[in-house]
């Protein structure tokens, strides 16, 4: 293969035994008729008017999908909705007032609580203030929170009065927030004055002083107060408190804008195969219905529940498992601030048993981490309020998957491995958890409606057993439209490699490889392309490397992915210094601060490697996929038609010490 990652490399090579849905949990089922997914296929497009049903339109759609202009799609055109009202308003109509929206746990033990009410008046109010700070339908307001109720508040506001938003992950650095903000041309901005880690008091504030320098546009900046005295809470000019705003506008009303389905609801920005981030765009029929269909048919998820989705609202997991699909269907939504070791390891359990919660969804990171940690853990607390448990983010072997399923699941759970991307918006691969069989280690087949194809160089489909490319040959409501910084990067990232616009032919290039059984069941093998996935975060190697040789002394660098068991994926940096090997722990020392500064603690290097020269092709390209079998410690092929292939050696040598 031409790529450059390894395929299958520390992967599951073999599922676990299969397992059928535990049948008192298909007795409660959302979704139990197996004939769905012929419903699907004989219906389409129109079946997804079931997800669209579970949304309340203003003005309903002309039809369900206009593909004329693939491979711009348009879900459910002619519609218009206003997500706020949908996740909000409707709920107090069908009277639901005191029915709690969210559940939030903070890190040192405060809770919080608000009704659908509560909710609706923050919303209200916050739209309010949001207007009156000049913020018009279609601006691009940056929300840059960590995970404290405000940052779905300001969300929905955004959505109430059609402005995008874009949420930048709290913990990306000042750098990263800038070029986000530029890239949208995003002139007003949500954050705070801080936050707890482990904790001590972070200063956020000072993270997004330092993006605006760097910002030509002025920028009016909301600032939400949530250490208290912990931090001095100092606002400059163009800067408003937030709860200075909401005092200010009390009791507010601001009537939900109806949005066009295919209007943007937000912007999220994620590593591609470049060091620029795509701001992938999503809309506000498509994607809500998506998210919300799914969140029924696959998460179980009904409006009595409580619900927990332990991600945070910074990617897209957040957006549409904590805030929009289950607010749309009305249920409770649990929100955790802080992290599964703190106060102790049994945190998240605890929370479980306090709050009774139905439904668990989290990535395989973090049941690699509770299983290194022990059963004991989950064992001291009362678990049995749980129905379904979830995982994403990353590939889940059979170890960990059963571990889930017995300790935390109790063997009444089914699991739900569910495969998505920031780009689909929603799942798109995943059991149906009153349906289909679970066989650990792959995730399942396409959801009904889907199209799920794993293919080789030629855009054939391989053999069962086999492996190749996983794409998707047609589109879904809860798609990815286009990328903010243009149409043409849209088709090149994602749709020239295997579609033939001769013939009308579109095929979705997810930039994961995958291998398929002969029931269908696909079981994702990581990426082929120039973004590794750490601990379920996506980083693009390109990014990072830009970010090493940006240091002084830095000749030339090659970042790749290092198998790791406790985060799926470790960054393994190669570099070589100007001027001959000269491993100095200042170079060491500013290279790892150039990547937080430019994109956070969580593109740090495990190893920085230094050698006296990288190894490359005699056209002068650096081989990075040879660095990756040699930072996976793997048997090398040929390297003879490299044009230093001593280097090799040397390197190997160099690792055998470490
Ligand atoms: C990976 C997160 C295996 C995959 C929702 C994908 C998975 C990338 C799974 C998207 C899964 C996600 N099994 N791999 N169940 N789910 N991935 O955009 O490589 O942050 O392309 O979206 O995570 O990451 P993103």
């Amino acid at each position: 293969m031409a790529d450059r990652n390894g395929w299958g490399r520390d992967r599951p090579v073999l599922t676990g035994s299969p397992r059928s849905p535990p049948p008192s949990f298909v007795e409660q089922a959302n979704v139990t008729d197996p004939g769905i997914y012929d419903e699907f296929e004989e219906n389409w497009p129109e079946c997804w008017e079931q997800a669209a049903d579970l949304l309340s339109w203003d003005q309903s759609y002309e039809t369900v999908l206009r593909d004329e202009e693939a491979p711009f799609y348009q879900w459910f055109p002619g519609g218009k909705l206003n997500a706020a009202a949908n996740c909000v308003d409707r709920h107090l109509e069908s009277g639901r007032k005191t029915h709690t929206a969210i559940r939030w746990e903070g890190k040192h033990g405060e809770r919080k609580t608000y009704t659908y009410q509560d909710l609706y008046v923050a919303v209200n109010e916050f739209a309010a203030a949001l207007r009156d700070l000049g913020v018009e339908e279609d601006d691009v307001v940056t929300i840059y929170l960590p995970m404290i109720p405000e940052l779905p508040i300001a969300m929905l506001s955004c959505a109430r009065i059609g402005a995008p938003h874009s949420v930048v992950f709290a913990g990306l650095s000042a750098d990263a927030l800038a070029t986000r903000m530029d890239a949208a041309d995003s002139e007003y901005l949500v954050t705070c004055d801080g936050y707890y880690r482990r904790g001590d008091a972070f200063n956020q504030k000072s993270k997004a002083d330092n993006a605006q320098l760097k910002l030509e546009q002025d920028v009016r900046t909301v600032v939400v107060d949530r250490l208290g005295d912990d931090l001095p809470h100092v606002l400059g000019d163009d800067e408003y408190d937030y709860h200075g705003l909401r005092e200010t506008f009390a009791g507010e009303t601001i009537e939900p804008v109806p949005r066009d389905a295919e209007d943007m609801l937000f912007l999220m920005y994620t590593s591609g195969t470049t060091g620029e981030p795509k701001g992938v765009v999503h809309t506000t029929g498509g994607y809500l219905a998506h998210a919300a269909w799914t969140s029924h048919a696959v998460l179980d998820v009904k409006p009595e529940d409580t619900y927990w989705c332990a991600a945070d609202i910074g990617w897209i997991t957040g957006h549409s498992y904590i805030v929009y699909g289950p607010l749309a269907l009305g249920t409770t939504t649990v929100m955790y601030e802080g992290t599964p070791d703190y106060p102790d390891r049994d945190r998240l359990w605890e929370i479980v048993d306090r709050n009774a919660v139905d439904i668990f969804y989290t990535a395989p990171t973090a049941i690699q981490a509770f299983m290194k940690w022990g059963s004991e853990y989950p064992a001291r607390h009362d678990l049995s309020s749980l129905r379904l448990l979830g995982t994403v983010g990353e590939p889940i072997s059979p170890r960990p998957w059963n571990w889930y399923y017995e300790h935390i699941g109790n063997e009444r759970c089914p699991i739900v491995d569910t495969w998505w991307q920031t780009e689909t918006g929603a799942v798109t691969v995943s059991t149906l958890p009153g349906v289909s069989e679970m066989k650990p280690g792959a995730a399942g087949p396409g959801l009904p409606g889907m199209d799920i194809r794993v293919i080789d160089e030629s855009g054939t489909e391989v053999d069962p057993g086999d492996s190749g490319y996983l794409t998707i040959a047609r589109p879904w409501p809860g798609m990815v439209r286009t990328l903010y910084d243009g149409d043409e990067r849209f088709r090149t990232e994602y749709w020239d490699r295997f579609s033939d616009p001769d013939t009308d032919e579109w095929h979705y290039f997810s930039g994961d490889a995958a291998r398929v059984d002969e029931d269908g069941y696909i079981t994702v093998l990581g990426r082929v392309d120039d973004v590794i996935n750490v601990s379920g975060r996506r980083l693009s190697t390109t990014e990072i490397e830009s970010a090493i040789t940006g240091v002084a002394g830095v000749a030339e660098a090659a970042v790749v992915g290092r198998s790791s068991e406790t985060n799926g994926t470790d960054v393994y940096a190669y570099v070589s210094t100007e001027g001959g090997y000269d491993d100095d722990m200042a170079v060491r020392e500013a290279i790892i601060d150039n990547i937080e500064t430019a994109i956070g603690p969580i593109a740090r290097p495990t190893n920085i490697l230094f050698t006296p020269e990288l190894p490359k092709t005699r056209s002068g390209k650096i081989m990075r996929r040879l660095l990756e079998d040699v930072a996976n410690g793997e048997e090398l092929g040929d390297t003879s038609a490299l044009r230093n292939p001593e280097i090799v050696g040397e390197i190997q040598a160099e690792i055998g010490e470490e």
